[in-house]
């Protein structure tokens, strides 16, 4: 069926302003919507651009706004967004970070921010033998935030980065719970300054909209509470 790709462009180099374009598109309904964006691009207007690479919701590039909802073009089925012929799907960057072209945002504030939580295994104690032994149940702590893609999804999901761009964002504090709650990380103190400064963990209201946007289904509002009470058990024992 014949339907329509309306896609926010923008050429820093000749626009003022983003501006929508408008493309008709014949599509499978069984077809992800980055079929419909390559199909654009091979056969209507190369100059569109987007970023995409696995196609198979791994690499966390092709993030985008899809008719409002933060996602992976790749993860999208188009009978997802359209009933029938005609109509209409409505493509934008993610929000919160720099347009530099089309639907291609600046991720350096981003990346920023996760590298600010230490994303790694932080521990100076010397190697029990040949390795740091962990059980099943306590790698099953921290299971679902390994499935993270750093797509920035969430990041633009979030209602809080709207009025306060220094926040943290939900994937640096899901990333820093990943490693508070490893039982062979030794890092707390390590990240506790970003994480408990005012733009760390406390800004979050739990509107849940990251968790309701993560292609990996991460329940992250729960890992963002998770951190905060870690935080708030290292204040109280501090204090007894
Ligand atoms: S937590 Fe989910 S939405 Fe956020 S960056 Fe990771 S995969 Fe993407
Ligand atoms: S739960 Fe927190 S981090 Fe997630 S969208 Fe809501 S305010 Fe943002
Ligand atoms: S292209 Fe890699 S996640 Fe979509």
């Amino acid at each position: 069926m014949k339907i329509i790709l309306k896609i926010q462009r923008y050429n820093p180099e000749t626009d003022k302003k983003p501006v929508f374009k408008e493309y008709t598109v014949e599509v499978d309904p069984n077809e992800r919507l980055l079929d419909a964006l390559m199909q654009v691009k091979r056969f209507q207007d190369g100059s569109l651009v987007f970023r995409k690479s696995c196609a198979h919701g791994v690499c966390g590039s092709d993030a985008m706004m899809i008719n409002g909802k933060d996602g992976l073009a790749c993860k999208t089925l188009i009978k997802t967004l359209v009933d029938k012929a005609g109509d209409t799907i409505t493509i934008k960057p993610l929000r919160h970070l720099p347009v530099q072209r089309d639907l291609i945002v600046d991720q350096s504030e981003f990346f920023a921010k996760y590298r600010s939580i230490k994303p790694f295994l932080i521990n100076e104690e010397p190697v029990p033998g040949k390795e740091r032994l962990q059980s099943p149940e306590e790698r099953k702590q921290f299971d679902d935030t390994t499935n993270c893609i750093l797509c920035a999804s969430c990041y633009s999901a979030c209602p809080v980065l709207d009025d306060n761009q220094g926040f943290l964002g939900p994937a640096a504090i899901c990333q820093a719970c990943r490693f508070l709650v490893d039982s062979r990380d030794r890092g707390f103190d390590d990240r506790l300054a970003v994480l408990d400064a005012p733009d760390g963990v406390w800004p979050c209201e739990n509107h849940f909209k990251c968790t309701q946007v993560c292609p990996r289904s991460i329940l992250i509002t729960k890992r963002i509470n998770q951190t905060k009470r870690m935080l708030e058990k290292h204040k109280t024992d501090d204090t007894a």
